[in-house]
């Protein structure tokens, strides 16, 4: 039976952990659903929802089963309206376990639908999209923490 799994976040903006995590999360499913999308405690974001969905399918354009799609509104409704087998997410630090514990229960209580966590490689779990993103305004070098697709469109910004 074909796998299909969802990764979501906001991706503000996409960074080369991101990046590790979907493609490690391709060799447990068959094909993944990369979604951007809401978390309403974040408001002022970096890059517009729409360039960041453009940005993202350039960024997995070469990965055949990987499609990346937007979301509004709850998870679960957009994961069961697509047959969802299991969501992904990265877990960085034990800092991030206790939200993600308490997300992955809430899903599965909303849907039955379970998570997967993977462990971030080591040389990743530094970075985050506010990382970035701060770095970014005072016009810091971000090359070792993002794709070079994102670093050019946030160069020009
Ligand atoms: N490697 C690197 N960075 C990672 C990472 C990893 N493996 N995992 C997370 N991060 C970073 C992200 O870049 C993000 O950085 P930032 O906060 O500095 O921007 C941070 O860690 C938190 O990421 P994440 O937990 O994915 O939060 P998010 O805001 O990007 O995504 C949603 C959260 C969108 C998945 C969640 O709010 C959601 O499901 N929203 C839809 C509405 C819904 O269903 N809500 C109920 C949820 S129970």
């Amino acid at each position: 039976m074909k796998k299909t799994a969802l990764y979501a976040g906001t991706f503000d903006p996409p960074t080369l952990a991101h990046l590790d995590t979907i493609e490690r999360a391709l060799s447990i499913c068959d094909h993944l659903l990369v979604c951007i999308a809401e978390n309403p405690s974040k408001t002022n974001f970096l890059i517009p929802v729409s360039k960041r969905f453009e940005l993202f399918t350039e960024l997995v354009k070469d990965y055949k089963n990987v499609q990346v799609v937007m979301t509004e509104g709850l998870l679960v409704d957009f994961a069961k309206k697509n047959q969802v087998d299991f969501f992904i997410r990265g877990l960085r630090t034990i800092d991030d376990f206790e939200r993600e514990f308490a997300m992955s229960i809430a899903n599965f209580e909303l849907s039955g639908i379970d998570t997967v966590l993977l462990l971030s490689r080591p040389n990743f779990r530094h970075i985050s999209s506010s990382l970035v993103r701060e770095i970014h305004k005072f016009k810091g070098k971000i090359d070792h923490l993002v794709p070079i697709e994102i670093n050019n469109y946030l160069k020009k910004m």
